[in-house]
């Protein structure tokens, strides 16, 4: 990505006409934009991060940083095109005071870790507000490094900073352990119907 440069002399159809003819262009940046703000990033997490790691909110050009890859850790993922990427981020980004994802990155701006928050208003408990947290992955070749502590540590800085009372999950007994470690204890009882 290449940003035009301006002396102090330039006019203003030369200035436009720069921009126009850069490669980042105003919709660029607008359409690349985190997907909530990263002021809800915890500054610990990320001053403990190992050296050159970095934390923020997805962006939709993650989708080349291999985003997608490292959800395979977890489970299936399919075949999914960019075009359908772009569809579903666009829906997720048009709720995002709902949906919180964050991705963790290495030296080389590649992701090696992301989580989920979904966050569900009630009626119950005087308007109360729920985390639920999904979908967290690490790298295998990262697994290990805390990582996953720090994903689940960051949402649930984002979860207190939004008002959710409680964070919950759904786990394999085989991840009960990390879980603990992370703070959360077990609570009832999972149940599903698949269709
Ligand atoms: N059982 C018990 N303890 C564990 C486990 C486990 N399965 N995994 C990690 N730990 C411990 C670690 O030893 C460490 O303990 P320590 O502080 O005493 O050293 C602590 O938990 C923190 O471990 P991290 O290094 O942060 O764990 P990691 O970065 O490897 O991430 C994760 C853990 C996310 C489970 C990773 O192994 C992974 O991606 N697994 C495959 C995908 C998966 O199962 N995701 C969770 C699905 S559930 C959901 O999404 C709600």
């Amino acid at each position: 990505m290449t940003t035009p440069s301006f002396t102090p002399s330039t006019t203003i159809p030369e200035l436009t006409k720069s921009i126009v003819n850069s490669t980042v262009t105003p919709v660029d940046m607008e359409d690349d934009a985190p997907l909530f703000a990263s002021s809800l990033i915890s500054p610990e997490i990320i001053s403990i991060l190992p050296t050159d790691y970095t934390i923020r909110p997805l962006r939709r050009s993650d989708y080349q940083r291999g985003y997608l890859d490292v959800l395979r850790v977890l489970t299936t993922v399919g075949d999914i095109s960019e075009e359908q990427w772009n569809q579903r981020y666009d829906w997720i980004a048009s709720r995002n005071d709902e949906y919180y994802m964050l991705v963790i990155c290495d030296g080389q701006d590649q992701i090696v870790g992301t989580g989920s928050l979904i966050v569900e208003r009630k009626f119950i408990h005087s308007l109360g507000m729920v985390g639920h947290i999904e979908d967290i992955a690490v790298e295998k070749n990262q697994q290990g490094k805390k990582l996953g502590l720090r994903i689940i540590q960051a949402l649930d800085y984002v979860a207190e900073k939004v008002g959710c009372y409680k964070s919950i999950l759904d786990c394999s007994e085989a991840n009960e352990g990390f879980y603990v470690k992370c703070g959360f204890k077990r609570a009832g009882l999972e149940m599903a119907h698949y269709y």
